[in-house]
């Protein structure tokens, strides 16, 4: 097999962080590591820390800053099927791919192919049917092998404005939802992501390739959006994710969260980045965040401290979660950006004369803190499941029971809720949370309260629970939740 060197790399280190992390549980043992010194690159700090961070460029753009600061390249443009794609699935022109994977070879860097399945730059491949786009994900994928370590093979699936469906546009249109119950999942349903996954899957195993299969997407980033409403957006992709990874078929390895963070209300930077990061790897999948930019409107035109002050914030949210694996930035510096209006990225200059921003400075310190109380996340590690039978001469209509990832003044807490011996219509789980918690944030549920007794209600879609079955919620809080207990009602 051709593992590719760069991932090879980071493989271990990512590893012994884990085992450090396991090695403390219960107590993860914070900033009592010896001191270090700080590493002087974005590249050495994140790896340091045990992930990736990379940058987005085309041939044009590989200056030495690039190899000495990113561990990770992802081609900007040159890997698209208006590139690289025939009508018929084929390859073509794809020297600026092979340069940049050459490049990144070279450097030890890892390589994230971008894209094989997407509305926009689709050029010949637009229209086309599923046949064809399974052929062309056939040939790009094995093209480069194990040489990619990780493939966005569906990219912004979901439509806009917060309303949580797919898009309509092909190659979503090629999707049909046989029962109207909006979404694709059930028997009889056609589905353009499960049926690229399921045929990157199949080269993937076929080739006997390292390759991870990714999904990317934007707006996807905070469980809520400006004004505290829930992310549907961030909703969607996590059923999807759910769908294809909790069943038989595991066909998602990664979730991309662009992170294009701009003044939109769907886009900005919102408190709850690190419990969406959270949720999703408690999935079993990594996280990434993709595609980099921090719009200086979100720092009122500052792109000194206030600038820097958000990309640490996203850099932290990230370090925090064991199985957020890897930051892209998209591209070097803010004349270069494909929004260069918004001066969102970690250098300014250009043409590979670059100078640092304040932001790189504050990206470059928190990398290296290291993923301080860090923790492991899925398959939850940390204790504390329990489970209180409402009526214990009954057989209980439902039961729940928590498993919670805690770090030193937090905790997420994901709430699997399962129907009894019949099947329910609707739940209730009281949480008795011990003095000191106080819950932040939740999702899947309707919550009450924030501390002491803590009521969650289901949510419209996740109130039918049949006989033996379950559905998940969860929340996320600040101090200690070990100790918290739950009851589960039928209503
Ligand atoms: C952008 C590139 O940066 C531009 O150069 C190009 O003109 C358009 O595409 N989401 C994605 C990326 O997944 O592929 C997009 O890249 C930015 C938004």
């Amino acid at each position: 097999m051709n593992v590719p060197s760069g991932r090879a790399r980071y493989r271990p280190v990512i590893a012994a962080l884990a085992a450090a992390v396991l090695a403390g549980a219960g107590a993860v043992a914070v900033g009592k590591a010896p001191a270090q010194a700080a590493e002087t690159t974005l590249r050495a700090a994140a790896a340091k820390a045990g992930l990736f961070f990379g940058v987005a460029a085309s041939p044009g753009r590989l200056s030495s800053i690039v190899s000495q600061e990113f561990g990770q390249l992802t081609p900007e443009n040159d890997m698209k099927p208006d590139t690289i794609a025939t009508s018929s699935g084929g390859l073509r022109n794809t020297g600026n791919a092979d340069t940049l994977v050459n490049y990144a070879q070279t450097n030890n860097m890892l390589v994230r192919g971008h894209t094989l399945v997407w509305h926009s730059q689709a050029g010949q491949l637009q229209g086309t049917s599923q046949a064809t786009l399974n052929t062309f994900i056939g040939n790009a994928l094995t093209r480069w092998g194990s040489r990619i370590a990780y493939w966005d093979v569906v990219n912004e699936a979901l439509d806009d404005n917060n309303n949580g469906r797919r898009r309509t546009q092909w190659p979503h249109s090629l999707s049909r939802d046989a029962n109207g119950d909006g979404d694709f999942f059930d028997a009889g349903d056609t589905d353009v992501i499960r049926n690229s996954f399921r045929r990157a899957k199949e080269v993937v195993q076929q080739n006997n390739l390292n390759t991870k299969l990714c999904i990317n997407d934007y707006d996807v980033e905070g469980l809520t959006v400006r004004g505290g409403a829930r992310n549907n957006k961030a909703q969607a992709l996590y059923d999807i994710v759910r769908a294809y990874t909790q069943g038989t078929e595991r066909l998602i390895d990664c979730v991309g969260f662009q992170a294009h963070f701009n003044d939109n209300p769907n886009s900005v930077i919102t408190d709850d980045l690190q419990a969406n990061i959270q949720r999703f790897a408690d999935l079993g999948v990594e996280v990434h965040i993709t595609e980099l930019d921090i719009d200086d409107d979100l720092s009122n035109n500052d792109i000194g401290q206030g600038q820097a002050n958000n990309y640490r914030k996203v850099v932290r949210a990230c370090l925090n979660v064991a199985r957020c694996t890897g930051i892209t930035v998209w591209g070097i510096a803010d004349s270069e950006s494909w929004r260069s209006s918004e001066r969102g990225l970690l250098f300014t200059g250009g043409s590979g004369n670059y100078q640092k921003k304040a932001a790189y400075s504050a990206v470059l310190d928190e990398l290296n803190k290291g993923r301080s109380g860090v923790n492991p996340s899925s398959p939850p590690v940390s204790p504390s499941a329990s489970t209180s039978p409402s009526t214990p001469t009954d057989p209980s209509p439902c039961s729940a029971t928590v498993s919670l990832n805690s770090w030193t003044g937090g905790f997420v807490a994901t709430v699997r809720v399962t129907a009894g011996s019949s099947s329910i219509n609707g739940w209730r789980v009281t949480a008795g949370l011990p003095t000191g918690a106080a819950v932040t944030n939740h999702w899947s549920a309707e919550r009450t309260g924030a501390s002491g007794t803590v009521q969650f209600a289901n949510v419209g879609y996740n109130g039918p629970i049949a006989t033996g079955q379950s559905t998940e919620f969860g929340f996320q809080g600040t101090g200690a939740a070990d100790g918290t207990t739950l009851t589960c009602t039928a209503t």
